[in-house]
């Protein structure tokens, strides 16, 4: 690794407004308030009025990077705009191997970004995980069947992947071996991003699954849901009830090892993604003009083990 001097490292707010990520077998539905949890007291706001309601946060490193539009998956450099992947309506997120292989999400091969919800209404698995390889310009479809595919991290040795609910370690070319990975977090999880030390932050939305489930059951519902697509935020409290938790999780099986919990959202609310960059943990939020910025190092923070 170069000298942390050497790099230009800064922060880069992502406004893609897709963030919910929807399984049918969640039980525990909204953000607990587990007295286990420590607070986000001393959060630092950053880039104050500079993003708007930014849903991902990344750390770019000598200013490359690769961003995802409803366009399908481009690579976003001091070169300019490039299509990688032209023929994808809604990729969701992406992640670099070292020799340059992609692997991204599409949350909905049936819905478009815009119609989001009505693939929540339906409740059914349209999304994938794929691999882009570089060499050869292909595009391989390595799971389907996913529920809402939303967040993607790969594991510190690049030997699995790792998408909400799911760890998918690579046997060979073309083998791929399913398990389940962090099941029974307190909430929906959004974005994943590894931790140097292999374990992964995994940002948690609230969502009401009694009332998800009932939507899912009547189709009426949908129409209702297609004809007042703001309804959706009885589902999906984004206001200041929204509330905001991160869960840090190992990266063998999953278990939580770490939980910062602002349930009343009195410091920040509605968080998608969480990075770990240089001892502070950085909190994007579809709720917010700013990022939240939390130093691991603080003299309190005492991460909770559960
Ligand atoms: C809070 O933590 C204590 C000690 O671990 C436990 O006994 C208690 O049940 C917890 N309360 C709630 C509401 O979770
Ligand atoms: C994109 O289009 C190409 C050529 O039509 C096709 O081979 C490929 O499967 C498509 N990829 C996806 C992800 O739909
Ligand atoms: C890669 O494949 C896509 C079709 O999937 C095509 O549109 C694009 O031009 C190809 N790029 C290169 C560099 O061949
Ligand atoms: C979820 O919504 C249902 C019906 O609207 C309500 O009765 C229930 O209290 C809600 N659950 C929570 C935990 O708020
Ligand atoms: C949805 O339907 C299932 C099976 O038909 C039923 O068991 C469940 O109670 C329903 N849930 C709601 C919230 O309507
Ligand atoms: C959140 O609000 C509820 C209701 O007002 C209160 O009981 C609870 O203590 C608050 N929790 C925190 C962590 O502020």
């Amino acid at each position: 690794m170069a000298p942390k001097s050497f790099l230009t490292a800064c922060l880069l707010a992502f406004t893609l407004q897709i963030f919910f990520s929807h399984t049918v077998s969640f039980s525990v539905s909204l953000l607990s308030n587990s007295n286990e949890s420590s607070s986000m007291e001393g959060l630092i706001k950053l880039e104050v009025g500079c993003v708007n309601h930014p849903e991902d946060v990344s750390i770019v490193v000598r200013v490359r990077f690769i961003q995802l539009l409803e366009m399908g998956l481009l690579k976003v450099s001091e070169e300019g705009v490039k299509v990688i992947v032209p023929n994808v309506s809604f990729a969701n997120d992406v992640i670099e191997a070292s020799d340059g292989t992609l692997y991204f999400t599409v949350s909905s091969t049936k819905y478009t970004p815009a119609d989001f919800y009505k693939d929540m209404a339906e409740g059914n698995p349209y999304g994938q995980l794929l691999k882009y390889d570089p060499k050869s310009n292909q595009t391989t479809v390595l799971q389907e069947g996913i529920y809402f595919a939303n967040g993607i991290a790969l594991s510190k040795d690049e030997d699995f992947v790792v998408i909400p609910m799911q760890k998918i370690l690579a046997e060979g070319q073309s083998q791929w071996n399913i398990n389940p990975f962090a099941e029974n977090l307190p909430g929906e999880p959004d974005n994943i991003n590894l931790v140097p030390d292999g374990s992964f932050w995994i940002a948690l939305i609230k969502m009401n699954q009694t009332d998800v489930t009932a939507i899912q059951n009547c189709s009426e519902n949908w129409e209702l849901l297609d004809a007042y697509p703001g309804l959706i935020s009885l589902l999906l409290p984004m206001g200041s009830d929204g509330g905001a938790r991160v869960v840090k999780v190992d990266g063998i099986d999953g278990k939580i090892i770490g939980d910062f919990n602002d349930p009343n959202a009195t410091y920040i609310s509605f968080v998608t993604s969480a990075v770990e960059f240089e001892g502070n943990l950085h909190l994007a939020s579809l709720q917010s003009y700013f990022i939240g910025k939390l130093p691991l190092d603080a003299p309190n923070p005492e991460l909770a083990t559960i």
